[in-house]
């Protein structure tokens, strides 16, 4: 099979599985990230006061704001990491709020992807292997998590660099390698957290770039906390947060 071919099958492969095309017959769905009157307190602060949002399947949205805003606690309860003290939370269809706390993990392995602002690369692992991980966690034999990790990691421009340990890649690479990772079980929806916020303004664009290189070939979902005013600018929408709420939609995409 050629390298194009290889590649053709992953993209079909991410799209088919993913969101609307899951099952035949299946009522199309609006949003593959949902959340309804998210609130949250950590003692007496009052950070998230009824947040709601809805993002489509294949949407590329930013969430900007202030440092203190809220942003990241938003993206960790949409994300599963943390409960809402109230508010209901859904991901490619799935309402989350009953799910036990093992449901919840095989779930989040499986459906969500993360990206964060440190990369959080297994230091005594290769890339290949950083990037193999979630699915060795989630029982996909060893053969074909290698061979997907390799895919993946052409995808995101580094094939030649998959035996590198991550000590010996530059920041771009490492966080190629942890965006590579994030999207190995093939998730419905990808969060990222201040993705570029390390980076020099050159590899800041090469990261930029890959979010929307993995839109155009995998249709994936994404959502992406970010200061950078320049990437906000690219995705389809940026939601302002403020004093608990989103005050702002700049929507470029009529709908
Ligand atoms: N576990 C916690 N315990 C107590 N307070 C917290 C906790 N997590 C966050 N906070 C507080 O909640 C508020 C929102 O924090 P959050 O990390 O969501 O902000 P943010 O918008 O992501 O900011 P930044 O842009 O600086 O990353 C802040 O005032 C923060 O100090
Ligand atoms: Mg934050």
């Amino acid at each position: 099979m050629t390298a194009q071919a290889d590649s053709t099958t992953l993209a079909e492969s991410m799209a088919q599985t993913n969101g609307t095309e899951r099952s035949e017959g299946m009522i199309r769905k609006a949003s593959m990230i949902r959340a309804e009157g998210v609130e949250k307190s950590f003692g007496q602060l009052k950070v998230l006061k009824g947040v709601d949002i809805s993002v489509r399947k294949s949407e590329v949205v930013a969430i900007v704001g202030a440092s203190g805003a809220g942003k990241s606690t938003f993206l960790q309860i949409l994300g599963t990491l943390m409960t809402p003290d109230k508010g209901t939370v859904e991901i490619n269809g799935k309402e989350l709020s009953g799910l036990t706390s093992a449901k919840l993990a095989d779930f989040r392995n499986r459906e969500i992807g993360f990206v964060f602002q440190a990369h959080h690369l297994l230091p005594e692992f290769t890339a290949k292997e950083n990037v193999m991980m979630p699915a060795l966690i989630a029982g996909e034999s060893f053969a074909s998590a290698s061979k997907r990790a390799l895919e993946l990691l052409e995808e995101v421009g580094l094939s030649g660099r998959a035996s590198h340990k991550p000590s010996e890649l530059s920041g771009g690479e490492q966080q190629r390698v942890a965006v590579a990772r994030a999207i190995m079980n093939n998730p419905s929806v990808l969060f990222a957290d201040e993705p570029s916020g390390n980076l020099d303004s050159k590899t800041k664009e090469e990261i930029h770039g890959l979010f929307f290189k993995l839109r155009e070939h995998f249709g994936q979902t994404i959502l992406i906390v970010t200061h950078d005013t320049g990437l906000a600018a690219m995705c389809d929408r940026a939601l302002e947060m403020k004093d608990g709420n989103f005050i702002t939609i700049d929507s470029s995409l009529a709908f």
